[in-house]
């Protein structure tokens, strides 16, 4: 059965108490359908209990993005809006770099951690923060648990690199390893969050997360307005849901575009099927952008993103090789996959301006992706 959107739940217009939960609900639903045949009465108790979680699913507001920013103020920086005639020239467009490889711990994770982990009561805050994260998401959340005083613990596969694994650990995160599978993964946080109380902080699929990284468009639109588009790279889905819950507001009119290697290509196949697709992880050298959207993801990339755009693994490193070499800065292959689909679709971004958001500098230098040593 497909995932239901907001707007299927909100169609079946639902009454249910607050106060009854996913089992009652599915128990109350199966005794009244009883006159149905089995299969019919499984299927549809199944489809309005999915239902009911979606309309229960937090969707964060503009307000929620606007109080975000003044909560995360303090903790990240203002990045800078680079530009660069060559590649203008090369592209035939104008193109405004939000240069998030330059945040705090080299990528935007660290708003949606900070809004998170700032945004916690004290009783909430006392049992620190958890998730299972293999990337920057991991190094944001320990960065803002260490700021705010409080304990971080990421649950790891083991066969995670051992420079990811210190990156946690060099802003006072604490690793917990388990097998390399995401069922092990998900088990390992259950666990660490029933046994300490932690709050559970998911990389995309959380309301606080997802403000947070609004809060890069917001600086974008603030200091470059416009703009007839924005691109920006897709994993789960948290930094571009961001941006369409800010642009959707602000700047109605200027097209969100979303960038993903082709080898992970689940986010395209999933706006042209008009329901999530999951796909197993696929090599890409875009790291970043291999997981799968969730229904509060889907809820912005179905409502407001113009068209996903692919780029194969070649184009990819030749973007970021071009940024560093050209503009001057480190970016990691999974920032550089924006730039790769402007250069792809040149006449589709011709004479207009465009924002590009950059969204990390994670990169081991010494063993450049792609490059033969
Ligand atoms: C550098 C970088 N860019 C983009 C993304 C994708 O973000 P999201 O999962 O919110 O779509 C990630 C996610 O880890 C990332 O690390």
């Amino acid at each position: 059965m497909r995932p239901l959107t907001r707007s299927d739940a909100t169609c079946l217009d639902l009454d249910i108490p607050s106060y009854m939960n996913t089992d009652d609900i599915y128990g109350v639903l199966k005794s009244r359908l009883s006159r149905l045949s089995e299969y019919n009465r499984a299927t549809f108790a199944a489809v309005l209990v999915q239902a009911i979680e979606v309309c229960r699913m937090k969707i964060p507001d503009f307000d929620e993005v606007l109080a975000a920013q003044a909560r995360i103020e303090p903790y990240i920086h203002h990045t800078p809006v680079l530009t660069s005639s060559y590649l203008n020239d090369r592209c035939g467009a104008e193109l405004f770099f939000k240069c998030e490889n330059l945040q705090k711990v080299g990528a935007f994770k660290a708003r949606g951690a900070c809004n998170a982990v700032f945004g916690l009561s004290a009783a909430a805050a006392v049992n620190g923060v958890a998730t299972h994260s293999s990337g920057n998401h991991a190094a944001a959340l320990s960065y803002a648990a260490a700021r705010r005083g409080i304990e971080a613990s990421v649950v790891m596969p083991s066969t995670a690199a051992a420079a990811k694994k210190a990156a946690v650990q060099s802003y006072g995160g604490k690793v917990i390893e388990c097998e390399p599978t995401q069922a092990a993964r998900e088990t390992g946080l259950s666990r660490l969050v029933a046994a300490t109380g932690a709050d559970a902080v998911h990389p995309y699929d959380d309301d606080r997360v997802i403000a947070g990284q609004a809060t890069c468009a917001l600086e974008l639109h603030r200091e470059i307005d416009e703009l007839d588009a924005v691109v920006a790279p897709i994993g789960g889905g948290g930094l571009i849901s961001g941006t369409c819950l800010t642009l959707a507001t602000l700047a109605p009119a200027t097209r969100i575009y979303a960038a993903e290697p082709a080898n992970a290509d689940d986010a395209y196949r999933s706006l042209k099927a008009g329901e999530i697709v999951e796909r197993d992880a696929q090599q890409s050298v875009a790291d970043g952008l291999k997981t799968n959207l969730k229904p509060r993801t889907w809820h912005f990339v179905s409502n407001y993103v113009e068209a996903i755009l692919l780029a194969s693994e070649t184009e990819i490193l030749d973007a970021m090789y071009l940024t560093w070499e050209r503009m001057k800065i480190i970016i990691e292959p999974s920032s550089a996959v924006a730039l790769a689909v402007i250069l792809k679709h040149r006449d589709r971004f011709r004479g207009q301006r465009v924002g590009v958001i950059i969204t990390g500098g994670n990169v081991d230098i010494k063993h450049c992706p792609g490059c033969k040593t």
